[in-house]
């Protein structure tokens, strides 16, 4: 895809169709966002690939914590995650003492996920609302760094409407 096509028609996909993503796409995804910047070239970012029962269980985990959470976003995105075919756990490594470089190196690595996914006719959702079980998560998949993030993978039912941004005057400051 061309590079605008791909900024342009990047969402954030909420319903998926029951389609198996191929491991080959996913190898590509990720080794196409190991090419993002990141402070000091240190790449702190791991990546657990979960699918079936262990990604519904992040779910779960995830509506179970909804029970007791003022947040009504936590059950529509253990919902999507349920829809989704793949869930990417992204880890934290801390390389350094500079968690809020880390995390900007993270967001970077992120958004080239989003990116390649669309390049690849594949839908895409960028999740914070798994931090609120991010150590539930890291002691279900057994692996001993912070899940900073987590992005739902899938095809996508529908391309949704692009949603609203604000006016280049409002963000570029005069
Ligand atoms: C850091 C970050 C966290 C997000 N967390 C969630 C989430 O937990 N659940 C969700 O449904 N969407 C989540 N989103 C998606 C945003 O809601 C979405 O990017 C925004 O509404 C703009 O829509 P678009 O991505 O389709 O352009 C997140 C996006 C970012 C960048």
């Amino acid at each position: 895809m061309e590079y605008n096509e791909v900024v342009n028609t990047r969402r954030s996909i909420r319903k998926y169709i029951d389609k198996e993503v191929d491991d080959s796409l996913i190898e590509e995804i990720i080794k196409s966002a190991m090419k993002s910047p990141s402070a000091h070239n240190l790449q702190p970012w791991k990546v657990k690939i979960i699918k079936g029962n262990v990604k519904d269980q992040v779910a779960h985990l995830l509506l179970e914590k909804s029970k007791t959470s003022e947040d009504p976003s936590l059950v529509a995105t253990a919902n999507t995650i349920l829809n989704a075919n793949v869930l990417l756990l992204i880890f934290y490594e801390p390389l350094s003492k500079m968690r809020d470089f880390d995390v900007l190196s993270i967001g970077s690595f992120i958004e080239h996920i989003c990116l390649k996914a669309t390049d690849l006719g594949l839908g895409s959702l960028w999740i914070a609302n798994t931090n609120c079980i991010s150590s539930e998560i890291s002691s279900v998949v057994h692996v001993p760094f912070e899940c900073i993030s987590t992005v739902a993978l899938g095809y996508k039912e529908f391309l949704p409407k692009e949603r609203p941004r604000k006016e280049y005057e409002e963000v570029v400051i005069q």
